[in-house]
């Protein structure tokens, strides 16, 4: 049985043919649709259903049930169980259509063991417009391409990437080694609706495993010298104190942030660390005494760390219309993607 799918915002109606979910059948019309991993992993695909219901073959890990309760559905994995009005829970944030473009290889140089830091330069004629916090695609020479996080702020040419190391990845183990300064790269950007939401003005949260600190770093350095900087918390978790790559850094931002706290968490600390140990959520919920209501929460890393800490700091009043989520997805994993698990 067909339904009908009436988006709200645009004023776009489309059809669903039996056992479609939304988001198949808004491609199929050329409508656009937020979404990333496809598989409900990342919640990037979220809508407020106006009218109408939907039913899941499997209930989706991107989404609590606190807000399937409230209404919200995620349309990669939602099949209409009726006609439809929805809305989109996030717009998409301003910036330029994806384009391609032929980028330069400034340095590539480690950061630690693991993690290699990547500066690629774009053509001087690119005036692309990007957030802080979207991704790259590096189209790869035969087929196929790998996905980036920027760590770098928008609004320049250089573009910083944190790539970890992936035993057997094609890029991380392969084309990176060999890549020299000078030597061409072919990129699509920007990409992704994960970005920093200057216009959600609040006491900022931010949660990140891994390789995930890359675009909460480009979020925090748009804040870096600004006037009327809300205050910043910084959970950044990795294994081991050596992963700490960026440790110097974020401790620098704390001199030009008007109100910064960077708290760093070891999942498998030696017996040298005197820091905080175990998962990051769960040292978020030691610390913050009080409710979440009023923070915006950005949680950047693995799906089981984004899934376990949006179920945590929801049941600790944080708020869904407030709560950013970018997690690898298995696809983007295997393909050695984006952040790295901690
Ligand atoms: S695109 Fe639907 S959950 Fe990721």
């Amino acid at each position: 049985m067909t339904h009908h799918v009436h988006l709200a915002d645009t004023g776009e109606t489309f059809e669903v043919g039996s056992g479609e979910t939304v988001l198949e059948a808004a491609l199929r019309h050329h409508v656009q649709l937020p979404h990333e991993c496809t598989l409900g992993g990342c919640g990037t695909c979220r809508v407020k259903l106006e009218q109408g219901t939907v039913h899941y073959g499997e209930f989706p890990a991107g989404l609590t049930r606190e807000e399937d309760a409230e209404g919200y559905a995620l349309t990669c994995q939602a099949i209409p169980a009726s006609d439809l009005v929805l809305t989109l829970a996030r717009r998409l944030a301003t910036c330029s259509p994806t384009a391609r473009e032929r980028a330069v290889v400034k340095s590539v140089k480690p950061l630690n063991k693991d993690v290699t830091h990547l500066v690629l330069e774009l053509p001087e004629h690119s005036d692309l417009i990007f957030r802080a916090g979207q991704y790259v695609n590096i189209l790869l020479p035969q087929a196929g391409h790998r996905s980036f996080s920027m760590a770098s702020r928008p609004h320049r040419r250089l573009l910083d990437f944190h790539i970890r190391h992936i035993p057997g990845g094609q890029f991380s183990s392969g084309m990176m080694q060999q890549l020299q300064p000078g030597d061409p790269l072919e990129v699509e950007l920007p990409l992704g609706t994960f970005c920093y939401h200057e216009e959600d003005y609040r006491p900022i949260l931010m949660l990140a495993t891994g390789t995930g600190i890359a675009p909460i770093k480009s979020m925090i350095e748009t804040l870096l010298d600004a006037e009327n900087c809300p205050p910043v918390t910084l959970y950044w978790g990795v294994r081991t104190e050596q992963d700490l790559y960026l440790q110097q850094e974020i401790l620098s931002w704390a001199t030009r942030l008007d109100d910064f706290r960077y708290v760093p968490v070891l999942s498998r600390a030696d017996a040298t660390w005197n820091g905080r140990q175990g998962h990051i959520q769960d040292a978020v919920l030691q610390d913050m005494a009080d409710a979440l209501a009023e923070h915006a929460v950005y949680l950047c890393g693995s799906p089981d760390m984004i899934a376990a800490a949006k179920r945590a700091l929801l049941a600790k009043q944080a708020s869904v219309h407030h709560l950013y989520a970018e997690g690898f997805t298995q696809h983007q994993q295997s393909a050695e993607c984006k952040h790295a698990a901690n």
